[in-house]
């Protein structure tokens, strides 16, 4: 029988091609999302890729009743949990926002996983979890600093929350998947990230000033401990990261996890800085992208990037996709883009 899984934030940047993920493996998807930071078009790239368009909720699961609802209508076999607030600047000028919708969700997720007897779930966490770590690349082993933001916070409380709620209820098991910087956009540029307002995050400011649409981009610091001085990240294609929670879901419905909890690192274990970024953008598109050398920005880290050792050998994972794979994508999403009005 066709087994039925629920995507909490499945209309948002990594829930939608997760989504596509788990329709080509069989899987029938039912998405909540609460669309604060996403847009009902994107169940159309969806259908369009896919050929199904997934069941789709809208209510934030914060909203308890809706919530059992939901699951009472559906017979869920497992939950993946995308469903979060993410801006971490956001969520220094409005934590308890960030609490309510990161924690509140989560918790009452597990009591109705609890009550309809759902046993299953993977949790989006991130790297932010290690804060700047004293050692690279980065373990799983390796320990969590104290967050830097009420964001970073969210994540590493949520991991807690798993774990407890695995050793005190054996029924109930879980992966965390801590990305890292994921970036990219289906191939088919029918779906991709999609900020709304200016954004936060590097890639997407670099594909809408090389559109034309930002005047330039702002590099935030170039005097990092780093080869070019600018800060390094571990970039992943969201592709590959779609395939990931297949793989850990295919791992939770079979029972092939050693622990009710686990948890993975997501990344391609490369490094690449501002500039090198900026500069594959170019190469590979063959398009400039106007920027200059600003002060550094709060709350950033120098440089991090993933040991995956753990992913490659115990989920049978490894990202396929390297950087200009991921740059390519995100200009041809980006032109397509252009011409809508969403
Ligand atoms: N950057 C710029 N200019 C910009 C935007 C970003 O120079 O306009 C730089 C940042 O300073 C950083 C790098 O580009 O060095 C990447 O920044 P992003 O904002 O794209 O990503 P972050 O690494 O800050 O944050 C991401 C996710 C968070 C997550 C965090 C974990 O967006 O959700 O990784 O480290 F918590």
């Amino acid at each position: 029988m066709t087994q039925k899984i629920l995507v909490t934030g499945g209309t948002g940047f990594i829930g939608s091609h997760t989504t596509v993920e788990l329709i080509k493996d069989g899987y029938e998807v039912v998405i909540v999302d609460d669309l604060s930071n996403s847009k009902i078009e994107v169940l159309d790239g969806i259908q369009e890729i896919t050929g199904v368009k997934p069941q789709f909720y809208q209510f934030n699961i914060c909203d308890e009743r809706k919530l059992m609802d939901c699951l009472k209508a559906e017979q869920i076999d497992a939950i993946i949990h995308f469903a979060a607030s993410k801006a971490v600047g956001e969520s220094v000028s409005n934590p308890l926002l960030y609490y309510r919708n990161n924690l509140v969700s989560l918790m009452n997720l597990l009591d109705a996983m609890r009550q309809f007897g759902v046993g299953h779930m993977v949790f989006s966490s991130s790297c932010t979890v290690y804060g700047q770590p004293d050692q690279l690349p980065v373990t799983e082993d390796t320990p969590f600093q104290k967050a830097e933001s009420p964001y970073g916070h969210t994540k590493q409380i949520g991991e807690d929350i798993l774990r407890h709620v695995a050793t005190a209820y054996p029924e109930l098991n879980s992966i965390a998947l801590r990305y890292f910087n994921p970036v990219g956009a289906h191939e088919s540029a029918l779906i991709g990230e999609l900020p709304i307002g200016v954004p936060n995050n590097l890639i997407p400011y670099i594909t809408q000033t090389a559109a034309g649409l930002r005047d330039e981009l702002s590099i935030f610091g170039d005097d990092y401990d780093t080869p070019d001085g600018t800060a390094v990240r571990d970039y992943i294609h969201v592709v590959d990261l779609a395939k990931a929670h297949a793989v850990a879901l295919d791992r939770l419905l079979k029972g092939a996890n050693k622990e009710g909890y686990e948890f993975f690192n997501l990344g391609t274990g490369k490094g690449y800085s501002v500039l090198d970024v900026i500069k594959t953008f170019e190469r590979v598109n063959k398009v400039k992208v106007n920027y200059k050398i600003v002060e550094r920005r709060d709350g950033d880290i120098e440089k991090i990037y993933a040991n995956t050792d753990l992913a490659n050998n115990e989920l049978g994972w490894k990202a396929e996709l390297g950087l200009e794979d991921m740059l390519k994508s995100v200009w041809k999403w980006q032109k397509h883009m252009n011409g809508k009005s969403y």
